[in-house]
């Protein structure tokens, strides 16, 4: 569901779970510290965290996930690791912090797997489906902030960083990651979860107002 920052504000609650989510380079980390901040200055106790790599055991699955030099990973292998990834992290940091009433911002979650592995690699959506569905357990945030950007800005950003700071799918061509932002775009209007979209053209201070806005802070 697809909301409108002029007019929608999420409900007071002691705890939040929202998610950053976009193409590779549109923005979205940079904005999960600015609304970070914005919320410790309001008083919230907030947790940021991110996917993959949010746990020790994800520190390590990141590293096998991200690896851009060694051999191409089978797409459903590459899917199975996503969902370990992500029943740890939900498990060992998500859950325990929102039952403690804190704020947890996480920099991608399951919405990055229907994009990547589903549009991007062409999984069946029923296998995508399971697998988050397994490592969720149900979890969904209180709201998905999706950056949207032009895939060639994007790709131009990320290519501006280090080697190291590359990953594998930064690697993949053009088309693969339009399929991804368009991905994105149509489950923000197709999933029951409010969804921001922020202009990732924008500036950074536009963007986090708007989010800001929409969290009553
Ligand atoms: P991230 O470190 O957020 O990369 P970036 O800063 O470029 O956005 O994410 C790592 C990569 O993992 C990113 O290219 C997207 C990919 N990914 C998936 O393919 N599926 C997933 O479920 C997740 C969480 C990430």
């Amino acid at each position: 569901m697809i909301i409108d920052p002029s007019t929608f504000t999420l409900p007071r609650a002691a705890q939040l779970f929202v998610v950053f989510e976009g193409i590779n380079g549109c923005g979205k980390s940079t904005l999960l510290g600015n609304v970070a901040r914005a919320l410790e200055a309001a008083h919230h106790q907030v947790i940021t965290t991110r996917e993959p790599g949010g746990t020790p055991l994800g520190i390590e699955i990141r590293s096998l996930l991200l690896d851009w030099k060694g051999e191409k990973k089978s797409p459903l292998a590459e899917l199975l690791l996503f969902a370990a990834d992500r029943a740890e992290h939900r498990e060992k940091l998500i859950q325990p912090a929102l039952s403690k009433g804190k704020t947890v911002l996480c920099d991608r979650y399951l919405y990055s797997t229907i994009a990547f592995q589903g549009y991007g690699r062409g999984l069946s959506r029923e296998w995508i489906d399971t697998a988050n569905s397994l490592a969720t357990q149900g979890l969904v945030p209180d709201l998905a902030i999706l950056m949207d950007l032009d895939p060639r800005e994007g790709l131009q950003r990320t290519k501006s960083r280090t080697s190291s700071g590359r990953d594998a799918f930064e690697e993949e061509e053009v088309a693969f990651h339009h399929r991804i932002r368009d991905g994105f775009l149509e489950m923000a209007q197709l999933l029951p979860v409010p969804f921001l979209i922020l202009n990732g053209a924008d500036s950074k201070e536009v963007n986090a107002s708007k989010a800001a806005k929409v969290l009553g802070i």
